[in-house]
C-alpha cells in the first residue's frame, strides 16, 4: 500500500527539480549572492525552496519545517527537512551532480527520504522498514569489503581544518581505498544506496544535506551514523553512510 507521506514527497521533489531545471534557463535563476567561500545561493535554491514550503504548508499544516534557505518554522516535533538544492555550485556550472532533498523526522526518527537528480535521472526514495527504491527499482548496499576496491566519497567542510580533510585523504589511500569528491553529499549518499560506492563521509553536516540519504542508506541495508535528532536540527554534525564494512571504514575517515 502506498505511503502518504512519501508519495507526496516524491512528486514535491519533482516538481522542485523541474523548478531548479527551468531556471536554469533563464538569467535570473543563476543571479548569485555568496554566503561564504564557495557558498552560494541563487534565485533558484530561492524559490525551489518556497515551492517546497508551499507545498507542504497546503497538505500538512501540523508540521513543522527546516530549509537551508528559510531556517526553522513551526514548532511541532514532527518537521520535514529540506535542501532546494544540494550541490548549488554544480548547478550553477552544469555539473549533473546536485538534487533537492526531502526527508521527514516524525518526533521520535527519521522516517521518510527523498532524493531528486534531474540531470542524472534518478529518484531515490525510502520510507522506515520498506525497501529503497531507484526510479521504482529496489537498491541495495554494494557488498565489497576488500579495501582494494572500495570507494569512498568524502565532503569538505570549512568548519573542519583542511590538515584533518588531507590527513583523511592519505589514510584511505594508504589502505588501498580510492576517493572521489562530488560536491552533493546527496548524490554521494545516493551513491552508496545504489551500491557504486561503499561510504559517503563529511566531518561536519547539516541535516538538510544528510537526512533523506540517511534513511535511503539505512533502506538500502546500509549503516549510518549522525547526530542525534532533535539536536541535529540546530547544529552541524560528522555524517558517515556506508555498506556493512563500516567500522573498518570508519576507522579510516575518523581522525
Ligand atoms: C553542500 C554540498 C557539499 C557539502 C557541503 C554542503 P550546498 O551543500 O552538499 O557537497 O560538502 O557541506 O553544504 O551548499 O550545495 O547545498
Ligand atoms: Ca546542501
Ligand atoms: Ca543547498
Amino acid at each position: 500500500m502506498g505511503d502518504t507521506r512519501l508519495e507526496f514527497a516524491e512528486a514535491i521533489a519533482r516538481q522542485a527539480g523541474q523548478l531548479a531545471v527551468d531556471l536554469r534557463q533563464h538569467p535570473d535563476g543563476l543571479e548569485i549572492d555568496t554566503k561564504g567561500p564557495q557558498d552560494f545561493v541563487t534565485a533558484a535554491d530561492l524559490a525551489v525552496e518556497t515551492l517546497i514550503r508551499e507545498a507542504i504548508a497546503a497538505r500538512f499544516p501540523e508540521d513543522a519545517v527546516l530549509g537551508e534557505e528559510g531556517g526553522l518554522s513551526g514548532d511541532a516535533a514532527a518537521c520535514w527537512i529540506i535542501d532546494p538544492i544540494d550541490g548549488t555550485a554544480n548547478y550553477m556550472r552544469g555539473i549533473p551532480d546536485w538534487a533537492v532533498s526531502i526527508g521527514y523526522f516524525d518526533g521520535m526518527e527519521l522516517t521518510h527520504g527523498v532524493i531528486f537528480a534531474p540531470d542524472l535521472g534518478a529518484l531515490a526514495s525510502a520510507r522506515n522498514g520498506q525497501p529503497a527504491r531507484l526510479n521504482g527499482a529496489q537498491i541495495s548496499v554494494s557488498d565489497r569489503s576488500d579495501l582494494g576496491h572500495s570507494l569512498v566519497v568524502l565532503g569538505y567542510s570549512q568548519r573542519v581544518g583542511l590538515s584533518d580533510h588531507l590527513d583523511r585523504i592519505g589514510r584511505l589511500l594508504e589502505s588501498g581505498c580510492e576517493y572521489r569528491r562530488q560536491g552533493a553529499a546527496t548524490i554521494g549518499l545516493m551513491s552508496v544506496a545504489i551500491g557504486r560506492v561503499e561510504a559517503y563521509y563529511e566531518p561536519s553536516l547539516n541535516a538538510w544535506d544528510a537526512a533523506a540519504g540517511l534513511v535511503i542508506v539505512r533502506a538500502a541495508g546500509g549503516s549510518v551514523s549522525a547526530p542525534a535528532f532533535p539536536d541535529f536540527l540546530q547544529t552541524p554534525g560528522e555524517v558517515m553512510a556506508a555498506n556493512r564494512n563500516m567500522d573498518r571504514l570508519a576507522t579510516l575517515c575518523r581522525n
